[in-house]
């Protein structure tokens, strides 16, 4: 194991001011954002749109690493470099999805465990010839009526696990990310109790797997109101219990936090965030910051739209998005600098 080449790369995820881009949708979620914006989901839109974003100038002063999918790491941009080298040039990590997807939990209706793990030591060696330094295995927690039950929230633990030990042995820094999904009408409260029980599956399961708690990085979900919950928490409760839920379940010797952004808007997700490291700062015993898809590219490719006339301002909007995240992982975010447009 190089420890030493895990923990400059865990660094450089969570550098300040500075998060992750996560643009490793599947080809099947792809598909669904594309037909948002009627934009065909063909293999040459998919790596002209990538091509849009990872070719914005200046990202490099926002974006640490950029999460790509399968297809991605092994395609080359329009200018005819490889993504990993296009990226690596401007001083951004690539990192690499690894996991096979959310399938039904056998024997419990409405749940969903994470496949993947049959042949991954191979695959991992592949991804790091490839340029990939860290990876990203993503485990679904649906609350519902009796859900999640103890079977799911252990069967994702110890898929998460596994990856972790499996992406350390090759030198690769696990992304961790057991996302407790927006959808349904729970309180913050249900949110909050089930987020700490999943987190502290999740460390448990990879104690017991010897993974090395200094070269892994969480991805989490923050604790907030269900999607169709009649009463929203504030932006200052989600903040306060989002930090309590990791402080009681995350070791302090993880070298950062980042978050996805679930279904949230673009604003809340950086108020949320900019919050956590405004007023909780002194709380904190990692960064805290972003590993957006949605809320860092949902606008942008609103404003791409498949169109070349709309690549420069589609840009624009991506970095304008990128610099709000930035601000909210220094807890600088406001509605002031929102408005200012570059
Ligand atoms: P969102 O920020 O859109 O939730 O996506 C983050 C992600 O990578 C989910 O796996």
């Amino acid at each position: 194991m190089d420890k030493k080449l895990m923990a400059a790369t865990a660094a450089g995820m969570v550098a300040t001011g500075k998060g992750l881009l996560a643009a490793d949708e599947s080809s099947a979620t792809v598909a669904k954002r594309f037909a948002g914006v009627n934009v065909e989901n063909t293999e040459s839109n998919r790596r002209t749109y990538r091509d849009m974003l990872f070719t914005t100038p200046d990202i490099g002063k926002y974006i640490s690493g950029v999460i790509l999918f399968d297809e991605t790491i092994k395609q080359q941009s329009l200018g005819g470099v490889a993504f990993p080298k296009l990226l690596e040039d401007q001083g951004i990590i690539p990192g690499i999805k690894v996991d096979g997807g959310a399938k039904d939990l056998p024997a419990h209706p409405g749940e969903l465990v994470t496949e993947g793990l049959d042949n991954l030591r191979g695959r991992l060696a592949d991804y790091f010839k490839l340029g990939a330094r860290f990876a990203k295995w993503r485990a679904v927690i649906t609350i519902g009526k009796d859900m999640p039950s103890w079977g799911c929230v252990e069967a994702n633990a110890h898929a998460l696990a596994r990856y972790s030990a499996l992406c350390q042995e090759a030198n690769i820094v696990p992304i961790i990310e057991p996302e407790v999904l927006i959808d349904g009408d729970h309180t913050i409260e249900r949110c909050f109790e089930v987020t700490e029980a999943t987190l502290r599956a999740t460390f448990q399961a990879c104690y017991s797997q010897r993974v090395s708690a200094e070269h892994m990085i969480l991805k989490a979900s923050m604790v907030i109101s269900g999607k169709g919950c009649p009463v929203q928490a504030s932006e200052a409760q989600v903040a306060e219990m989002t930090v309590t839920a990791l402080r009681r379940s995350v070791p302090a010797a993880l070298p950062g936090v980042v978050f996805l952004s679930g279904g949230q808007s673009d604003e809340k997700s950086a108020a949320h965030l900019s919050l956590m490291n405004s007023a909780h700062k002194s709380q904190l015993p990692w960064p805290l910051t972003y590993s957006y898809s949605r809320a860092l590219h949902a606008a942008a490719l609103k404003a791409w739209s498949g169109k070349q006339e709309n690549w420069k301002a589609a840009q624009q909007v991506f970095a304008h998005r990128a610099r709000m995240c930035s601000l909210a992982s220094q807890g600088k975010y406001s509605a002031a600098e929102e408005k200012k447009v570059a």
